[in-house]
């Protein structure tokens, strides 16, 4: 049977439609549900238009109860009896409990290659740095930000003149390549870290 996967989105969600367009033909997944926190969010249209079940959690009237708001969260969830949970541009920080209740079966994609650069602004970071390469990560979800085990990176270099939109522009395609793979590859139960290219 095939495993169930909930992408949660924030924006665009164009790791979101990377991972649904894979989820085809003889993939081990399908999409269950796409969920974001923000009913403003572009790609709940787009998961829409794909024929996906779509919801939203606002966490805004929750007022920064954290634990009110991932409670709702879990709720949605759990209706759609996800095997797992792939964080897509998902822009809130989970707690430490909420995490817990998935441990093994959460991913995200992060716009680093972790262990630099956790949290915010990551390729202003990496260009202010120096840094003459960049990238993205897929790891499993801890209580720790951005931090769990490594399931795969993608490298980019960085050029001169780069500003971090430019940067973007180069790493968002490679995210769209790697989410893919590795979700594919943790379905399968393979979790040994991929490196792209
Ligand atoms: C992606 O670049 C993703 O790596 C990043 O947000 C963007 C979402 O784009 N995620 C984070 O920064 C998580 N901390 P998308 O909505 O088009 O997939």
């Amino acid at each position: 049977m095939s495993k169930r996967v909930a992408i949660l989105i924030s924006g665009s969600g164009s790791n979101m439609v990377a991972l649904a367009e894979s989820m085809v033909g003889d993939h081990p997944a399908r999409p269950c549900l796409v969920l974001s926190n923000t009913p403003q969010a572009s790609g709940l249209a787009k998961a829409r238009a794909m024929g996906i079940e779509t919801a939203v959690v606002d966490h805004r009237p929750f007022k920064g109860d954290r634990a009110a708001f991932e409670a709702v969260l879990h709720e949605t969830l759990r209706a759609a009896a996800p095997d797992l949970i792939a964080l897509a541009g998902f822009m809130r920080v989970l707690t430490g409990d909420f995490v817990r209740q998935y441990e093994g079966r959460m991913l995200n994609i992060h716009p680093s290659l972790l262990p630099k650069y956790k949290g915010l602004d990551t390729h202003a970071r990496a260009i202010a740095a120096g840094d003459t390469e960049a990238g993205c990560t897929v790891h499993e979800v801890t209580a720790e930000l951005d931090d769990g085990p490594i399931l795969g990176q993608a490298r980019v270099p960085i050029l001169p003149g780069d500003t971090p939109a430019t940067l973007a522009a180069r790493v968002l395609p490679m995210e769209h390549t790697l989410y893919p793979a590795v979700l594919r590859r943790v379905c399968l139960g393979m979790r040994a870290p991929i490196m792209l290219p």
